[in-house]
Formats: C-alpha cells, sequence, structure tokens
C-alpha cells in the first residue's frame, strides 16, 4: 500500500512540475532561495482559459489516481460510517509549517483542518502560535490518532478533535483553514468558504481550487519525502475567476 501511494504522490508531483513552469514562471533573475515564494500574477484572459484547461487535464488524472486507492483502503478501514472522500496521507512536517506562516496564524486565530488525519497541523498551530484549533476528520482511525496526538503533546486545553463529516460544517467562526484534499473536494467546499469572515485566510497543501485565484503559491521541497511541495493561500472573500468566453460562431459558414 505504502508503495502505491508513494507512486501517487510520484505522478502527482510529476505533472505538479508540468504545470508550475506554465503558470507560474519565476523570474530567471531570482536568486534560488526567493524562487520558491512568489504571487500569482494575474495572466491575460487567453492564457487562465488555456492553464485552466491543463490544470483540468492535470487534475482529473491526480484524482482518479486517489479515488480508485481511497475506494480500496476505505473498504478495509472505514466500518458503519460514511466512506472518507479521500484516503489519508499526512503533510510532511515542514510543509505544514509553511501552510500556518503563509495564513500568518496569531494566538487569537482560531484553526480548522478539515480532515485532519493524526491531527498533526492543530497540534502544530496550537503548539507553535498558542492559538485555539479544531480538527475535523470522518475517519474514527483518524480520530483517535488525532487525540493520541493531542494528548501527547499537551495541547488538549487549546484543541479540539471531532470526528465530523467536513460537509456539513459551519465554518463562519474560523479564522484560518488548513485543506489537503483534492481540487474537487475544494470547489466542493466553496459555499461554506464563503461565509468565512473578511480577511480569513485558507491554505491548501498541493491542490487548488478551481474557479478561485490564489494570492500566493509558494513552492518547497519536503525534507521528510525529498519531493516539491505546493502551498496555496487564499484570502476572504474568495476572488472568483471570470467564466470562460464562448467561441465566437461565425454566421452563415460551417
Ligand atoms: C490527505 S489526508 C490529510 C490529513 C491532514 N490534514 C494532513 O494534512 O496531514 C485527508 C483526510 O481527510 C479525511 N476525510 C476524507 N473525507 C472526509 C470528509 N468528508 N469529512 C471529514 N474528513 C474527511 C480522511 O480521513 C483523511 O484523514
Amino acid at each position: 500500500m505504502k508503495r502505491l501511494i508513494s507512486l501517487l504522490f510520484a505522478c502527482s508531483v510529476f505533472l505538479d512540475g508540468c504545470t508550475c513552469r506554465e503558470e507560474n514562471p519565476i523570474p530567471a533573475s531570482l536568486p534560488a532561495e526567493e524562487s520558491q515564494s512568489y504571487t500569482l500574477l494575474e495572466a491575460p484572459f487567453g492564457a487562465a482559459s488555456a492553464q485552466e484547461t491543463q490544470e483540468e487535464i492535470e487534475s482529473t488524472a491526480i484524482e482518479a489516481l486517489f479515488d480508485i486507492t481511497s475506494a480500496q483502503e476505505t473498504q478495509k478501514q472505514v466500518k458503519g460510517s460514511r466512506e472518507p472522500d479521500i484516503l489519508y496521507v499526512p503533510t510532511p512536517q515542514n510543509v505544514v509549517d509553511k501552510m500556518l506562516e503563509l495564513a500568518e496564524v496569531k494566538k487569537d486565530d482560531l484553526v480548522y483542518d478539515l480532515g485532519c488525519g493524526d491531527g498533526r497541523i492543530v497540534v502544530t498551530a496550537a503548539k507553535r502560535y498558542g492559538c485555539k484549533a479544531v480538527g475535523y476528520d470522518i475517519d474514527p482511525q483518524r480520530v483517535k490518532d488525532s487525540l493520541e496526538n493531542v494528548e501527547k503533546e499537551n495541547v488538549g486545553h487549546l484543541v479540539r478533535i471531532e470526528e465530523r463529516d467536513i460537509f456539513t460544517l459551519d465554518l463562519s467562526k474560523a479564522d484560518v483553514i488548513t485543506l489537503y484534499l483534492l481540487p474537487s473536494l475544494n470547489v466542493k467546499l466553496i459555499p461554506q468558504l464563503e461565509k468565512l469572515k473578511p480577511g480569513s485566510r485558507i491554505v491548501s497543501h498541493d491542490f487548488r481550487m478551481r474557479g478561485v485565484k490564489p494570492d500566493k503559491v509558494v513552492k518547497l521541497t519536503s525534507g521528510d519525502d525529498h519531493e516539491k511541495h505546493k502551498v496555496f493561500l487564499w484570502t476572504s472573500p474568495l476572488k472568483k475567476r471570470k467564466a470562460k468566453k464562448p467561441a465566437p460562431v461565425e454566421n452563415g459558414s460551417f
């Protein structure tokens, strides 16, 4: 199973590398250190459409791979509750750190991790920033792992873990939302994310939110898996991309 997950990630990272060069050209003159972090610039209409199409093809391939594994894995893992929409894959610790840094988490913030896995994001937020955090997961095993992690790291006074389906949550109280789901699941969350307070931040490991323009995309390499990862940042209210223009129809010709 571990080998299959590694293969899935290798595919995702390969496809990811192809997209990044096109969607976020990094000026060659930047030093290596700076070239890891940059703000997305508005692309001209035509370029944005081509980019969206390219992203669509690549994301569909990645999602198909995740979905196959998810179905097989969850049949074994989860009895009684609704199946998870994506299998458990942890975010490497330095990517967790970058997500929280990019979201500019403060002590007074309330952080939600939607699909919290072993609770590493909410535990890190509480330990590093002293803020309150809630981790939600639909899989009872992940909830158990998270609760153990919270206890081990002594952050029970700041962190709550709940067994919930993230698509039923009211997110309006959160200041920061962290995600490591799939592009399609990020899109499915949009109606809930639109109820966030102005200025709330959303960060997603590796996956975009189709139709919504990120404020920043940061690339980094993980010391855990030595692979490249991306972190997307959006700020509430979400900046929706313009709908694609339909192709012009020429009169009287085929
Ligand atoms: C890729 S893992 C991410 C774990 C953690 N956030 C991290 O970054 O290390 C996705 C998690 O989402 C959970 N999940 C999938 N569908 C869910 C749903 N509908 N509601 C709540 N959790 C869900 C899975 O059980 C899994 O733990």
